[in-house]
């Protein structure tokens, strides 16, 4: 006789501003659909709750992961803890003129957040439409796309310190931003980030230099560009290139740019002149991962339902029924292909929980 294991409903509990669900499935909590359960599930709708809900021993004892649109993690394995999901609302405008100040919830969508500020006629975040994730989850990798990064207009992070047990306010500065990477990367687990203040000025040259922009407002047949213009191309650019996590389970970039010293970008661009390479600071380069990825002939590869991406290199798509240690098994093996092929040690960009 077989015996066939059913699904415990999960407990779940309303402590108002926030929702308790034990043993919750993480299942349709992660772009990249891959199956998973945590041993608490916490849903934050009020910020201000938040001290009381890592007060109780079982939150404060066990490891945390703070959610939001779950468009930049893998789960290896079950998470074994509490898993904050932010879904905290709110916009407030401050100084309204030719800037203005605009502090967001962290649990804000940020593609909504994008095209709410176009519509009020801001300019800044119009390269950065369509990213998916939270408005709380933007400045901890400072997303970047089409030659912008979030940081340019972040002003300050409101966050919850949690050696300080308080609300803090990082300004720009101590954000230490950089090519997908904060102080919320360098101390993890220290910062739960409950809101985002940007200073988004009414007008302001726009970043069109960026590959393909430029081609496609001239297809577009724009001449004098406003901002929804550049995100109408970026938004046509991506649906082009990137795989739409509605329809393929995916999390963006699933590797970052590596940036690599002086004398191992000559060598590099020296064998392979093809290899597009940008200039950092100190005659640093950043060089893509993407040509490097296909070059090593991974581009479209399948295994099983885990598979890179046949439009874009960096991202790792589930066809279906992939768990997170079979993506990440791919995802080891495009690693160590370009490493042995480039001497590149290529690093994830998402967050993966469980690998060992
Ligand atoms: N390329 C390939 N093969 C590919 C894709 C790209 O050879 O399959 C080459 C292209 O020919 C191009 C170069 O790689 O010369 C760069 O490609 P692309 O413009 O697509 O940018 P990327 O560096 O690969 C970054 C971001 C993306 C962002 C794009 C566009 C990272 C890790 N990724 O990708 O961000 O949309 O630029 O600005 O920096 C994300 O973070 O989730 C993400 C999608």
């Amino acid at each position: 006789m077989s015996i066939e294991y059913v699904d415990m409903p999960a407990e779940r509990t309303d402590m108002g501003g926030y929702t308790l669900t034990e043993h919750a499935s993480l299942a349709t909590l992660n772009t990249l659909r891959v199956p998973a359960r945590t041993n608490l599930l916490a849903d934050i709708r009020d910020a201000a709750k938040l001290p009381e809900l890592l007060d109780f021993p079982a939150v404060r004892q066990g490891r945390l992961l703070v959610l939001g649109e779950g468009s930049n993690v893998l789960f290896t394995s079950d998470f074994n803890g509490t898993v904050l999901l932010m879904s905290t609302r709110g916009v407030q405008v401050e100084n309204d003129g030719d800037s203005a100040r605009i502090a967001v919830a962290a649990g804000e969508r940020w593609d909504d957040f994008v095209r709410w500020t176009l519509g009020q006629g801001f300019a800044g975040l119009e390269n950065l439409i369509l990213v998916p994730g939270t408005v709380g989850a933007a400045p901890i990798q400072n997303i970047g796309a089409y030659g912008c990064e979030v940081a340019e207009f972040v002003e300050s992070v409101e966050a919850w310190d949690i050696h300080e047990r308080r609300v803090v306010t990082l300004e720009h500065a101590t954000c230490a931003f950089a090519y997908r990477d904060s102080v919320f990367k360098h101390e993890p687990g220290r910062y739960i980030v409950t809101a985002v203040r940007f200073v988004l000025p009414r007008s302001r040259p726009l970043c069109t230099d960026y590959a393909g922009i430029a081609e496609e407002l001239r297809r577009m047949a724009v001449d004098t560009p406003a901002p929804f213009h550049v995100a109408e191309a970026v938004v046509r650019l991506r649906t082009r290139k990137l795989p739409d996590p509605a329809v393929i389970g995916n999390a963006g970039s699933f590797f970052k740019n590596p940036i690599v010293d002086a004398a191992l970008a000559g060598a590099l661009k020296l064998e392979h002149p093809e290899l597009p390479a940008w200039p950092q600071t100190g005659g640093r380069s950043k060089i893509s991962a993407a040509w490097m990825i296909e070059a090593a002939g991974f581009k479209g590869l399948r295994e099983g339902d885990a598979g890179i991406s046949n439009r874009h290199a960096l991202v790792l798509v589930n066809h279906g029924n992939a768990s997170g240690s079979q993506l990440w098994a791919l995802a080891q093996k495009v690693m160590l292909g370009v490493h042995e092929k480039f001497g590149v040690q290529l690093k994830p960009e998402p967050v993966v929980i469980g690998a060992r």
